[in-house]
């Protein structure tokens, strides 16, 4: 597959996650998109001030392409636990504090449920899947070791990036991220 669109090493990808960068990376990669990262260029990370996945990630969008006069490419995401009224959301890199510190945000989430008595799977449903404890899998990002995404085994930590992509022609895009990807990439870089 080949990109015959200016977007075509044009691009930033507007992050400063190191992990993120990497799935947005293979993603693009498919595409023969070539991009680097607004962390990579050293841009400022604005403050996330929306309300809303779709606010912040036209925040980052925006923020990027003013400093870099590139194509911007953002994604605003996070984890929405239904018995937490879909918290932690778009606080979900914040709950992991200065540190970043995801097996304390784990554990914070875990904590919040089990007060809750949410202990059975189907108490501790999180968007597209469920949580589970302990943590499993060293792979992945944020809070992948604790989510087990509907109709599979293995955690998002315990899955090659690969398989939590999920792409075509194996799949129809398991993660969030893939998921959104395939959507833009059917709109912009030709299906
Ligand atoms: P932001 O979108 O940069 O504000 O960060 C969202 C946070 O949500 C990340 O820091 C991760 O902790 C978490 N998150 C987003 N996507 C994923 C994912 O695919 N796996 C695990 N955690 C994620």
């Amino acid at each position: 597959m080949s990109v015959h669109r200016p977007i075509a090493g044009r691009l930033v990808i507007a992050t400063h996650n190191p992990g993120k960068l990497a799935e947005m990376r293979e993603l693009l990669g498919r595409f023969g998109v070539e991009a680097t990262s607004a962390g990579e260029r050293g841009l400022p990370e604005p403050e996330e001030t929306g309300t809303s996945f779709r606010e912040n990630a036209r925040i980052k969008a925006q923020a990027a392409a003013a400093a870099s006069g590139l194509v911007a490419f953002a994604d605003d995401s996070g984890l929405a636990v239904d018995a937490l009224d879909g918290a932690p959301g778009i606080h979900s890199a914040r709950w992991a504090g200065p540190a970043k510190d995801f097996r304390y945000a784990m554990e914070k989430i875990d904590g919040m449920l089990r007060e809750r008595h949410a202990v059975t799977p189907a108490a501790r449903r999180a968007h597209d899947g469920t949580l589970v404890w302990p943590p499993r899998g060293q792979k992945g990002f944020g809070y992948d070791p604790m989510f087990l995404p509907d109709g599979h085994t293995l955690t998002f930590g315990e899955m090659p990036s690969q398989d939590k992509h999920g792409l075509p022609p194996h799949g129809r895009g398991l993660s969030h991220r893939a998921r959104a990807f395939l959507k833009l990439a059917e709109a912009c870089l030709g299906g």
